[in-house]
């Protein structure tokens, strides 16, 4: 019962290492801490009462991910998280974005093949739908062309991941994340963006707790309830839950095929204002906030339909948009405390 979670020490990624804990698997990490930090595993350790195993690694250098699974031998499943996720950076800089998140996920594919391990859960994203004229989307939606060099690592990794699954063993899960916000009801691991955040719920929290002077909302004039985008907001801790639902529908699973995707999401679209709302009725703070113009590349409203997780899978989201406003909230709280002390 040994996985391997690549970006083990990331945001999903350590909510993920948890639940697999949880769920009786012994954990081995591996993390390069570009983006994350080693404490995490301390922390993971504090909430699970297990350490899981740590290397630091990237998965771009395949002899060092080659030497892992050499003192691991008994890993049967791989998470693979590790890649980069900052959509405005990829634009800048494709090249880097291909490397890391196509190329390290080839690597990790070579070794699968050489080691004839199976099971293999990608962290994919609903990005690859792109703007959608049919709500909820389904999985049946058609994948289009990338509005970004990032989308783009996620869809042609997909594609990767489909022909190898053609012709090997491989058996793999993508899981196509729709928003994920919230951090552990321990209050002990979370979000920790890098600079100033790019993603909702973290610019919220950051304004709250005095971080950052107010959050500008991007736009009120598009034809939704309210006039903001509407997003899928999926609480981290059910998220990380999907993954482990995902590797035992690849052990025990009944399947035609030996690629499959599923929709991660709630079913339910909220809006900005109502984020920023629900926000303010559970910190019961008020928020700085001001309309300013739409974001370049932003689709207007997107939700999942996440039938087929629950049908499946036997997956479904458990918590609502307090529930995560509400542990994102405490999460940023405890990191203020860390800085005091
Ligand atoms: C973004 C990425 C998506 C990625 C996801 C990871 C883009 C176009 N998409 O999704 O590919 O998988 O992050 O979590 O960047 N908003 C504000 N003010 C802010 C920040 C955000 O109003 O300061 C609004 C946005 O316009 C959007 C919503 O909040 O309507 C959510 O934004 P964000 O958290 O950045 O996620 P996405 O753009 O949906």
């Amino acid at each position: 019962m040994e996985v391997l979670i690549t970006g083990g020490t990331g945001y999903i990624g350590s909510h993920t290492v948890v639940e697999f804990q949880q769920a009786g698997y012994d954990v081995v990490v591996v993390d390069n801490l570009e983006n994350s930090q080693a404490d995490v595993i301390d922390h993971i350790e504090k909430i699970t009462g297990t350490r899981p195993h740590f290397e630091i690694g990237d998965i771009r250098d395949k002899q060092a991910l080659n030497n892992i699974f050499e003192m691991y031998p008994e890993i049967k499943h791989v998470v693979h998280f590790a890649a980069y996720k900052a959509v405005g950076e990829s634009v800048q800089q494709p090249l880097k974005y291909y490397e890391n998140n196509i190329g390290g996920t080839i690597n990790l594919l070579e070794i699968l093949q050489e080691r004839h391990i199976q099971n293999f859960v990608f962290s994919s994203s609903c990005t690859v739908y792109g703007e959608v004229d049919k709500l909820p989307v389904t999985e049946d939606t058609p994948v289009v062309k990338a509005m970004s060099p990032y989308g783009n690592t996620k869809k042609i990794c997909e594609e990767v991941l489909y022909d190898q699954s053609k012709i090997s063993n491989l058996k793999v899960v993508s899981l196509r994340y729709f928003n994920p916000v919230g951090a552990h009801d321990s209050g002990l691991i979370g979000e920790l963006p890098v600079g100033i955040p790019n993603n909702l719920a973290p610019f919220i929290t950051q304004t709250a707790i005095g971080k950052r002077q107010s959050l500008t909302v991007f736009g009120n004039d598009y034809p939704t309830p309210d006039g903001t985008c509407v997003r899928d907001y999926i609480h981290v801790v059910d998220l990380a839950k999907a993954h482990v639902k995902a590797i035992q529908f690849l052990m025990h699973g009944k399947y035609h095929d030996h690629f499959n995707v599923f929709n991660i999401g709630t079913g339910r679209g909220n809006s900005v204002l109502e984020v920023i709302e629900s926000f303010e009725k559970v910190s019961g703070q008020k928020l700085n906030y001001k309309i300013g113009p739409r974001r370049e590349g932003d689709v207007v409203q997107i939700y999942s339909a996440c039938e087929k997780a629950t049908n499946i899978l036997g997956w479904k989201a458990e918590r609502d948009l307090d529930n995560c406003m509400e542990s994102a909230w405490k999460w940023e709280r405890h990191l203020k405390d860390l800085s005091k002390s």
